[in-house]
């Protein structure tokens, strides 16, 4: 696996296709989810610079906190609660420009204003889903939702 990611700068489609390929080196030859999932959160921290990044893993009837990297967060949330809960629920990607103007988020951190969940999905599973948050309000869009996509696409239980 690379052990080095390369910091890019340019717009966000730029930052993730040059960010794309150091992700996949990273994967290379490693299987361990957890592993993975630590690297993904890392990779996506440094070069975006988000408020928080990282996973919740489907357990049983709730989602437990993974790897992530940020300030510290809720461990569990439900199915059908939170950005999380719901993204998870109807197994779709939630974009949320603004977390106050989303009944039912669960403010982890009293920083956080946007907000992206993409469900982790596994033969027609969802396994667990990829959190950003950021402390910008409507940080997230459709090109966001495309790589972050691709990116868990990568991703094998
Ligand atoms: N805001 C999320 C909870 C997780 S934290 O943001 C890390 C939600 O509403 O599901």
């Amino acid at each position: 696996m690379a052990e080095d990611l390369t910091i890019i700068k340019g717009t966000k489609e730029e930052q993730y296709r040059e960010l794309i390929p150091q992700i996949k080196g990273l994967l290379e030859g490693e299987t361990d989810l957890i592993a993975n999932l630590a690297n993904i959160a890392s990779a996506l921290k440094e070069q975006f610079g988000w408020l928080w990044v990282g996973f919740y893993l489907v357990r049983k009837d709730e989602l437990v906190l993974g790897p992530f990297q940020g300030p510290v967060a809720c461990t569990r949330i439900k199915k059908g609660r939170g950005v999380c809960g719901i993204a998870w629920e109807k197994a779709a990607t939630m974009i949320v420009a603004d977390v106050k103007k989303f009944p039912g988020h669960i403010a982890c951190s009293s920083l956080s204003r946007s907000e992206i969940v993409v469900p982790l999905i596994n033969k027609g599973e969802v396994f667990g889903v990829l959190d950003a948050d950021s402390a910008e309000l409507d940080a997230y869009d459709q090109t966001d939702k495309r790589f972050l996509e691709e990116i868990v696409s990568f991703i094998n239980m």
